[in-house]
């Protein structure tokens, strides 16, 4: 039976500079996605590479002194060591500036201007070179400029060839809305049906006022436009050309993982130049959200970047992997803080899952001299957590079927503090005192080993290299590379007579203190005197029923803005866990717009809505307030929706 396969791409990244942990977010999640379906049993091509052409590349190469050639080689060498530290899975990686991407992007260009798609023209126009993007005068933000990034456009005027897009602007939208899960998520799919019901204009293909890039075939004045080259890279790579059996087992792909912004070039240009070449539209085109710092995106311009090396040499990739998988839901932004790296590290991965092999390897060592026993006397405390292992595993299927991919890490997660629980409440040191409850000690002890067995398959597309440490300690047989997910789902596949090494510690803790000690060094600068402050008097007590009666919880503020003519008031808009709520907060004076957006603050909910300058409140956010001063709670790393007590 021919094997299922998979084809998932990342977009191809430019090397006009180091790449921070915001592109990182996105090859670890396509990563995770092709370790999944290889688990599941698929033949995956998972493709990445560089996207190395046009002017801004050169423009970097001219200042640095080196052929654009030269410059890329050094950058694309960074990627791939990057890529590896970060234990990427990538099955190739493709460079625009190889030979074998330069006949397909000739051989393409070519076809379609036979065909009459592509047509000779002037153009003038503006254009934006940090995102190779042309934009009319009307889509020009204030003082003309790039929409996009807000940096000035140049205005262009030269000879090009165009691509006749308006032509497909019908047959794309039908396809769009024939396929709801051609552009996902579902909020950029409606953003994409008004942009192209807006009127699709020709698109300039070509560009002569530089030469990095690939030229036109039959007019070597002109190198083909860079995004044109750049999204052929998802055929060249499939074997268009050179490799048509492998062409037809893995196109069209599956997914092709991108980020938010470049949305548009994905599922409305690249669509285009595929019918126009009669080629399969991609099954899937996913727009994940950005990873921010405090609200802002995180982009060598704003200069708030995360160095991914940094933070591996500190934490390791693992440990960084999980934390970018686990706290942020695809397609989302998701806030990146050192702090709530630290939280996550601490309380899942040292405490959750550290404890609970530490605590069994430890036990069956001490106990059992390391052997895994055939389980004996059940009870029905057993039989409930071999059920949560198994739905579990289907559950994790059925969340990363659905690319919830943070949603099957807390079934993966809910199933560590079970079995934490589960020795608790067995309490196997007390039963290894009673000769007569060895039975029952055993069958508590392979209970363990099993949900970690399981545990440790489940976790090995997020968390690679803490799979087969996990492995190795239970004592387990064979390559933990060639489990399945079958193997998860089958409860009772430990052999018994295994025999358990050392424990070993697999996350330590990062202690708090050091952290503490480094926070204060950095806010050491301002040291703030607190102004005396009266003591204001203590209300009369409530009870704790009263108390719980009030839902105070933590929300993530997604935008915000002024309220208009009210110098003190700030429109919030906010995620409570789950329902998105419009607020009106009086903290104008104290705090921009832009410096809330990805904030984790705590909210009561469930307080009567107000309507404040005609806008309706649901809700108010807690803030420490004492005469001219006013600090909002926060909690930095919570997700929203969480209780706060
Ligand atoms: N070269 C183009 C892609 C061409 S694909 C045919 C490009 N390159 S890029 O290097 O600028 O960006 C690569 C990817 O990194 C994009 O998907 C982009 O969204 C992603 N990210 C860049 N900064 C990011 C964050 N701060 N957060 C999450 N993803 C980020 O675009």
């Amino acid at each position: 039976m021919p094997k299922k396969t998979f084809y998932i791409t990342t977009p191809i990244y430019y090397p006009s500079d180091k790449l921070h942990i915001g592109h990182a977010y996105c090859t670890t999640v396509a990563d995770t996605l092709a370790r999944y379906k290889r688990l599941a049993g698929h033949d995956v091509f998972f493709l990445t590479g560089s996207d190395e052409h046009g002017q801004k590349i050169q423009r970097k190469a001219q200042e640095n002194g080196v052929s654009p050639q030269e410059y890329v080689d050094r950058i694309v060498a960074s990627f791939r060591h990057l890529w590896e530290k970060m234990s990427v899975s990538y099955d190739d990686f493709i460079r625009t500036s190889e030979p074998r991407h330069h006949e397909v992007v000739q051989t393409i260009f070519q076809k379609i201007y036979d065909q009459g798609d592509i047509y000779k023209a002037a153009y003038e126009g503006w254009y934006c070179t940090p995102c190779e993007t042309f934009w009319l005068e009307r889509q020009l933000g204030e003082g003309n400029c790039c929409p996009d990034c807000g940096r000035p456009v140049e205005l262009l005027k030269e000879e090009s060839y165009f691509f006749r897009m308006s032509k497909y602007q019908d047959r794309l939208l039908a396809h769009i809305e024939a396929n709801p899960d051609f552009i996902q998520p579902t909020s950029r799919r409606n953003e994409m049906i008004n942009f192209i019901k807006g009127g699709l204009e020709d698109l300039c293909v070509s560009r002569t006022t530089f030469d990095w890039g690939i030229t036109v075939p039959f007019d070597t004045k002109h190198v083909v436009y860079v995004w044109f080259d750049a999204l052929t890279n998802y055929i060249t790579a499939a074997g268009f050309l050179h490799d048509r059996g492998k062409f037809s087992q893995y196109w069209p792909a599956d997914i092709h993982l991108v980020g938010k912004e470049i949305v548009r070039f994905h599922s409305i240009i690249w669509p285009i130049i595929l019918m126009a070449l009669g080629v399969e539209l991609p099954k899937m085109v996913y727009g994940h959200g950005w990873l921010v710092m405090e609200g802002d995106k995180m982009s060598k311009s704003k200069g708030n970047v995360i160095d991914p090396l940094v933070l591996i040499d500190e934490f390791g990739a693992d440990a960084i992997r999980y934390f970018l998988l686990r706290e942020i839901m695809l397609g989302n932004d998701g806030n990146f803080s050192r702090g709530a790296l630290i939280n996550r590290i601490n309380a899942d991965l040292a405490n959750d899952l550290g404890n609970l092999l530490h605590r069994t390897v430890n036990m069956v060592g001490r106990f059992n001299g390391g052997v895994v026993f055939a389980p004996a006397e059940r009870e029905p405390v057993d039989d409930e957590l071999a059920k949560l292992a198994q739905t579990t595993a289907a559950a994790y299927e059925q969340a990363m079927e659905r690319l919830e991919i943070n949603a099957a890490l807390k079934e993966v997660w809910a199933l560590i503090g079970r079995a934490n629980k589960y020795i608790d409440e067995t309490g196997p040191w007390a039963l290894a005192k009673d000769p007569a409850k060895k039975g029952r000690l055993n069958t508590v002890l392979y209970n363990l080993a099993e949900v970690l067995r399981i545990v440790a398959v489940l976790i090995s597309p997020f968390m690679p290299n803490t799979t087969p440490r996990i492995w190795r300690q239970l004592g387990l047989a064979g390559d933990p590379a060639a489990a399945t997910l079958d193997d998860a789902q089958r409860w009772g596949a430990l052999p018994a007579g295994t025999k358990m090494t050392a424990p070993e510690a697999l996350f330590p803790r990062i202690e708090e203190k050091e952290e503490a000690a480094e926070m204060d060094e950095a806010t050491k600068k301002e040291p703030e005197a607190a102004p005396a402050q009266p003591m204001t008097p203590v209300l009369p007590e409530v009870s704790i029923e009263e108390f719980a009666k009030m839902d105070f919880r933590t929300a993530r503020v997604l935008a915000c803005e002024k309220v208009e003519k009210a110098d003190k008031l700030l429109k919030l808009t906010v995620d409570i866990g789950g329902e998105v709520r419009t607020i009106i907060s009086g903290i104008a004076m104290h705090y921009a717009p832009e410096d809330l957006v990805g904030k984790d603050v705590v909210m009561i909910v469930n307080l009567k809505p107000a309507k404040i300058r005609g806008i309706e409140s649901k809700g108010m956010v807690l803030a420490a307030v004492g005469g001219e001063k006013l600090a909002l709670v926060t909690a930095p790393g919570m997700p929203p929706g969480f209780k706060v007590r």
